[in-house]
């Protein structure tokens, strides 16, 4: 297993080199009415688009646009029944008006979360698309009750759903299609330094939320172990004024004495790669040291518990290193962002779980490098595995803190579906801290129970334990499992990400966990 060069990829498919949309973003305070360009959009909550009784617009802004199109806006709104609904839009061509079309897009009833306006932002997106628009500004209908703090959110909440939403990740597909897009001003929602910064920070993390989701888009035989631990060089040459990589081959995990990890890794012919990247700011102390950890299997054929039967999803299983895009995403945002007084160590035990002679048997024994014994009753439970030898080297940098993220459970996703991540941790403080960055970030999670006592059920008659117990509580089982490799001294949070890491009706991965693990850190730094 001495490869130390990736292989030429199975049925010859290479990616294409797509550029990510560059959009240049301003704030401005000017009357929208005078902009100039191909597409004005305004954001309208369902209040903003109360009539009077002679149908005319109570909101000042609509009224004035209305004015000035003799009535067409409100005329149109009402035949096509656009009552600002969140993601209904509706866009006018119009002659002799400084901007070229103008569009109302829906904010719902409530438009005050960063979740509602990345959505907003995603669905100008879209009309940016379809209209060809090469210049776009956004304003709202109504700003003045917004406070000058919200407004920054909500127009780094906006920016970041208007890239998201104009990618499209064509690397393998035979033709790609180029945004037009060039321009977004942001009219009302402030100008100067703050904004403008706010603004460069939420294209930094969205950069990195589309690297992420190309990391999770490709597909098995391209993104290799070996190709994983590139990319994650690439980041670290990249910002190299602050990052250092470390990438371990086989023979140096079993010098480790990683023997769960390598378990799993022991029958693809893809070797693996153990990743750790080190973020240290280039100056001043450092107070305060994290650790992310992300499950990085490329594939996750089952083993020889193979996934079969309807929904298994083994066709979707490239996107079982869901958990190291979001590690590796965070890393290269927070190499653009450069945050003092904290040293983050992002960790990845990268392979692949296949099946062959040199394979994992259901029933074997493995020994981790803290000395604990796994027996394998289930060589699909293959993500703990290797998270197992992950966190405890993650714990043998010194750490305070350690979030790993995981495509861990079915069980997560039939406890909160396809678009909340499951929390686990004994840690109250921490959970706190993770509340707050999502509530940054727009992300949706909820915290589970580590209850103690269905350890009962994970208890093995040869070995310390085994790694699967029985279908019933199948994610606490899990984050339990994790437990026991975790230094009680550090503290620990497990995210079970196998629902969101995924977009079923876009066919395409989210990108999930980058913006609320870039905030989490920025919590812990002393900018
Ligand atoms: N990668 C899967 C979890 C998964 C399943 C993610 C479906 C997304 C969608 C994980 O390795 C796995 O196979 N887990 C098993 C555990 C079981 C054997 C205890 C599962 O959830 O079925
Ligand atoms: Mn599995
Ligand atoms: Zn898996």
């Amino acid at each position: 297993m001495a490869h130390s060069i990736a292989r030429a990829t199975l049925g010859l498919t290479q990616p294409n080199a797509v550029d990510v949309p560059k959009i240049a973003f301003a704030a401005k305070e000017i009357d929208a009415v005078e902009w100039k360009g191909d597409l004005l959009a305004v954001g309208v909550t369902e209040k903003d688009m109360a009539k009077d009784e002679s149908s005319k617009f109570d909101n000042s802004l609509l009224k004035k646009l209305d004015s000035q199109l003799g009535g067409l806006l409100s005329e149109a709104s009402s035949e096509e029944d656009f009552t600002g609904k969140a993601g209904q839009s509706m866009v006018l061509r119009l002659p002799g008006m400084s901007s070229k079309r103008i569009g109302l897009i829906g904010l719902g009833q409530s438009s005050s979360t960063t979740f509602a306006f990345r959505g907003f932002g995603e669905a100008f997106a879209a009309a940016a698309k379809s209209t060809q628009a090469n210049s776009a500004a956004v304003t709202l209908a109504t700003t003045s009750s917004i406070s000058n703090e919200s407004k920054l959110s909500t127009a780094s909440a906006i920016a970041s759903g208007t890239v998201l939403g104009l990618y499209e990740d064509t690397r393998y597909k035979s033709e790609g299609k180029k945004p037009v897009l060039k321009s977004v001003d942001f009219i009302g929602l402030g100008s100067g330094a703050e904004i403008e910064k706010k603004l460069k920070y939420a294209e930094d993390v969205s950069t990195a939320v589309i690297f992420g989701k190309e990391l999770v888009n490709s597909p098995a035989n391209v993104l290799t172990p070996v190709v994983l631990a590139e990319e994650a060089s690439k980041i670290a040459s990249t910002y190299s004024d602050v990052f250092t990589a470390t990438i371990l081959d086989a023979e140096k995990c079993e010098e480790l004495k990683m023997g769960s990890y390598l378990g799993v890794a022991a029958a693809s012919a893809n070797p693996p790669r153990f990743i750790h990247l080190c973020y240290k700011p280039s100056s001043g102390p450092v107070k305060t040291k994290l650790a992310l950890v992300g499950k990085g299997l490329t594939f996750d054929s089952g083993g020889y518990n193979i996934k079969t039967g309807a929904g298994c999803s083994i066709e979707l299983m490239k996107f079982d290193m869901g958990g190291s895009a979001a590690v590796l995403g965070a890393a290269k945002a927070i190499g653009q962002v450069k945050p003092p007084g904290v040293e983050v160590h992002f960790i990845v035990a990268a392979c692949e779980n296949m099946i062959s002679g040199t394979g994992m048997r259901p029933g074997d024994v493995v020994t981790a490098s803290n000395g604990k014994t796994i027996e394998v009753n289930n060589t699909d439970a293959e993500g703990r595995l290797t998270l197992a030898d992950a966190l405890v080297y993650a714990c043998n940098q010194g750490v305070d803190k350690i979030i790993d993220l995981a495509t861990l459970t079915g069980a997560c996703v039939v406890a909160l579906g396809p678009s909340i991540a499951g929390v686990f941790t004994p840690s109250d403080d921490l959970a706190k801290e993770v509340s707050t960055a999502a509530e940054a970030s727009g992300e949706k999670f909820w915290r589970m129970p580590l209850e103690e006592s269905y350890w009962e059920s994970m208890k093995s008659g040869v070995a310390d334990m085994v790694n699967t117990g029985g279908r019933q509580g199948g994610s606490i089982t899990a984050a339990l499992f994790l437990k026991q490799f975790v230094d009680e001294k550090v503290q620990w949070m497990h995210i079970d990400m196998a629902g969101p890491v995924w977009n079923d009706k876009k066919r395409a991965a989210t990108g999930f966990g980058i913006g609320t693990l870039v905030e989490w850190v920025l919590l812990n730094s002393s900018s």
